[in-house]
């Protein structure tokens, strides 16, 4: 059976140009968590730091109230893959967090994610968390770069397995959450999935935003979520990292929206130079 037609909302360089400053929100909210995360703190201490960027931009979550979700940020700490409500739990040293932010400017959706491994903790536990968040990155890049350089959506999900594959040891993929279109809503077709499948997707022409968001754990991807709902964690409590950028495809190239230099140092490493919106 031939799958369902996807309905993708192309934008203009305009409509890109607005979606960057919702983008650039979202970067900063990852540097003020970067500023202000510490051992001894708890999640909601950094929905708090991210709500106040959102205020001192006017803009507000996207996350908050989707599907009745509480928190303005997601908080996902070591075995926690996605989706971690922040609340009181405190953050040790050595912990592996992930932060999904989001942020809506005049109508528009930015959406990111990036982890960081917090300074203290057992050296041999930081070390193999620290090596799931780079490789994490990694992966994300690499999904960046097919974006850039492929012919079809499916090219990202089969890039970013091509790498991971070839890692020692192997993570796995995570794969019942996927990247997703955005705009004017914070998800819209197409699907990106991290990982190869048998559908090649949609081609990927001028005019697309995409999020690429792998999540890799470092034993079996295999999850279950918690009561709460939310609170996505794998079944073997082993760690798992997510990343996110969101990627205008446009005539010119690629321009990374979630990132402050547009994408320049992160696929510096592919040979591809991103291009800006102006
Ligand atoms: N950032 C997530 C995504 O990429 C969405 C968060 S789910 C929410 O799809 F409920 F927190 F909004
Ligand atoms: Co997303």
């Amino acid at each position: 059976m031939r799958r369902r037609r996807e309905n993708i909302i192309l934008k203009t360089p305009d409509q890109m140009r607005k979606m960057r400053t919702a983008g650039l929100v979202v970067a900063q909210i990852h540097q003020a968590i970067r500023d202000a995360v510490e051992p001894g703190m708890t999640t909601a201490d950094l929905d708090h730091v991210a709500l106040d960027v959102l205020k001192r931009n006017n803009a507000t979550s996207n996350f908050y109230g989707y599907y009745d979700y509480p928190g303005q940020i997601c908080t996902s700490v070591n075995e926690v893959i996605v989706h971690g409500i922040p609340g009181n739990r405190v953050l040790e040293p050595g912990d592996l967090v992930s932060f999904d932010c989001g942020a809506i400017v005049d109508g528009w959706h930015g959406d990111g994610c990036f982890s960081l491994v917090l300074p203290g903790g057992d050296p041999e536990v930081t070390a193999r968390r620290q090596r799931l968040c780079d490789r994490t990155e990694k992966a994300t890049w690499v999904g960046v770069a097919a974006m850039a350089r492929g012919k079809y959506v499916g090219d990202i999900g089969a890039a970013i397995d091509d790498y991971v594959v070839g890692l020692n040891p192997t993570p796995d993929i995570v794969q019942d959450y996927v990247g997703h279109g955005i705009g004017r809503a914070m998800h819209e077709d197409p699907d990106v999935p991290n990982y190869r499948t048998h559908f090649k997707g949609s081609k990927l022409v001028p005019g697309m935003v995409l999020c690429i968001e792998p999540q890799l754990t470092e034993g079996k991807e295999t999850n279950v979520t918690l009561e709460d709902d939310w609170t996505v964690v794998t079944l073997d409590g082993s760690d798992a990292c997510h990343w996110e950028y969101e990627v205008a495809l446009h005539e010119g190239g690629v321009w990374v929206l979630t990132a402050p230099d547009g994408g320049k140092a992160g696929l510096a490493p592919f040979g591809i130079t991103p291009a800006p919106l102006d």
